[in-house]
């Protein structure tokens, strides 16, 4: 069984994932935020700087490794985006993956994310070229479609056609955002009708939401987890081994100090650095429902000084 950590935007970035997997276990792989597909004299190489390969991590059990990571291109220009391909392969990836989940109105609204669902020749145009460049595996994530779940099982042929490494599929619709229900009929018919790989992604939150969903779909080997192991970054862990080793608050307290000096580092000026760690506060609430008065008042500090004072009241009321 895999396990991926999805990509989030602005969230799980070059920073956060090195410190993520230095402190927790049960990932295989990661999936990058997208990039855009860009034609290569549109290029700088900064548009590339979250996916440069980083140094090895010493890993929880003492070995040295590096988390395998794909690479997302978000795009529908088939030149563009097999020019960004190839970019990408040069850095060395062997498999990107495209983003066609984007529920961003500014994104679908030019054909682009979720908003290319319901073109399915436009999608083959691009999977025409970018199959084809030597060495470079094609995976796709999606949704169920853009307004409409028959998108994806009109869809299906094309994706069939193709030779893909895999096909992660999030069974909600791009107009529904990242609320409501998933819809796990639509997903199981999708993903008996399609001939790859396919991974599920959506609302693993905890183990027993895990459970009843490899209960339900036991075919299925791969999943992908964003938000849920942002809330509860033990959760990978727990899925793999049944239990978490060492004292969860000192490993909390370690990733959190870990992941706020390695972006003192490279962020220019506090107020940066207390966005990206707020962000993340807002996830941890989940596991710390008692100091939820606390955890939202972080959201109004205004000083690193405060920052430190507020998490320490919140960490230190666990010891
Ligand atoms: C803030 C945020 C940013 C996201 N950025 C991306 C992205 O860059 N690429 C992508 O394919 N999906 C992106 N997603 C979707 C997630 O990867 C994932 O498909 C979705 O959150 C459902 O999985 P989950 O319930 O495990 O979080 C994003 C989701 C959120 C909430």
């Amino acid at each position: 069984m895999m396990l991926h950590l999805a990509p989030l935007q602005g969230l799980t970035n070059r920073v956060f994932r090195e410190a993520y997997f230095r402190h927790f276990g049960g990932f295989d792989a990661a999936l990058a935020p997208f990039i855009l597909a860009l034609r290569g004299s549109e290029v700088k190489a900064r548009h590339f700087k979250d996916l440069l390969p980083g140094p090895a991590e010493e890993g929880l059990d003492g070995s040295s490794r590096r988390m395998p990571l794909v690479p997302q291109v978000l795009g529908n220009e088939p030149v563009a985006f097999a020019e960004t391909a190839r970019v990408l392969a040069d850095l060395g990836y062997t498999e990107i993956n495209w983003n066609l989940g984007c529920p961003h109105q500014m994104v679908a609204g030019k054909q682009q994310g979720s908003g290319l669902l319901p073109f399915p020749g436009r999608v083959a145009e691009v999977l025409d070229s970018s199959c084809a460049i030597p060495g470079l595996g094609i995976s796709v994530k999606l949704r169920l479609g853009r307004s409409d779940p028959e998108d994806i099982m009109r869809l299906m042929p094309i994706l069939n056609d193709h030779p893909l490494v895999k096909v992660i599929i999030h069974p909600r619709l791009g107009t529904q955002m990242y609320r409501g229900e998933t819809d796990l009929d639509g997903f199981a018919r999708a993903a008996e009708l399609c001939r790859h790989i396919v991974v599920y992604n959506g609302d693993i939150i905890d183990r027993a939401s895990f459970e009843a969903l490899r209960a339900r779909f036991p075919g299925i080997d791969e999943w992908m987890i964003g938000r849920g192991a942002i809330s509860n970054p033990f959760l990978a862990e727990e899925i793999k081994t049944g239990a978490v080793a060492g004292d969860r608050e000192a490993r909390l307290r370690a990733w959190l100090n870990d992941i706020y000096r390695s972006y003192r580092e490279v962020l220019y000026g506090p107020a940066h650095v207390l966005d990206k760690m707020k962000e993340i506060w807002g996830y941890l609430g989940v596991i710390y429902p008692a100091e939820k008065k606390r955890i939202e008042s972080l959201a109004r500090v205004r000083t690193l000084l405060d920052y430190e004072v507020a998490v320490a009241g919140i960490l230190g009321t666990r010891r």
